[in-house]
């Protein structure tokens, strides 16, 4: 074998380690959290427009993944931020508002929604578990101001002001006041 063979070899090898260490960071993180599921553009704009959503509105999004939501609130004109436990999806979230050229308008914070401030928003986004909206609510209580709105896709808020609810697609959204 040439050393070149040996050195392609490595390398082609030490990028299926890496593929499968990222494969197993995402499994794991799956089994004890909320695993990561996007939310498409098209039902972003719907649950935006369903908490009313005006150009300048700043949307949080609790638990963000990539990113999307708080890149498509960006891309409609208001500002975007979101916080999210995995680093790999923050950089990614990041790379992809760089890409885009959204500078200080969409903000990424890695960190636990429930170790980290919730910062002020005219709009909460979540797509979460029932367990977790329900632990989320006295801070969402607490950080809020009166009249900001929270949207949560699928799962329901046990005690906070409901608004309305809309199925959309296979999802139904839910709006709630604070
Ligand atoms: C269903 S995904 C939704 C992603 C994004 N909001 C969207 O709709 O495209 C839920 C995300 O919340 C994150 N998450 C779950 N629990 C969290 C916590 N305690 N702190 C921060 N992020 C959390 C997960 O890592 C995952 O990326």
């Amino acid at each position: 074998m040439s050393l070149l063979t040996f050195t392609l070899l490595i390398l082609a090898l030490g990028v299926l380690m890496l593929l499968l260490a990222v494969v197993v960071y995402f499994l794991v993180s799956a089994i004890t959290t909320v695993p990561w599921v996007r939310t498409k553009p098209k039902m972003t704009r719907s649950m935006l427009q369903l908490a009313r959503f005006s150009p300048g509105d700043r949307v949080l999004d609790l638990g963000c993944g990539d990113g999307s939501i708080v890149l498509e609130a960006v891309a409609m004109g208001g500002e975007g931020i979101g916080v999210e436990r995995l680093v790999l999806l923050v950089w990614y979230a990041r790379f992809r508002a760089w890409q885009k050229g959204f500078g200080s308008r969409a903000k990424f914070y890695q960190g636990d929604l429930f170790a980290t401030p919730i910062p002020k928003a005219e709009i909460v986004v979540c797509y979460l578990f029932p367990e977790v909206n329900e632990r989320l609510e006295p801070r969402l209580r607490e950080a809020l101001s009166p009249g900001t709105r929270v949207v949560s896709r699928d799962f329901e808020f046990p005690t906070l002001r409901w608004v309305e609810s809309q199925s959309c697609k296979r999802s139904v959204i839910h709006v709630y006041e604070i």
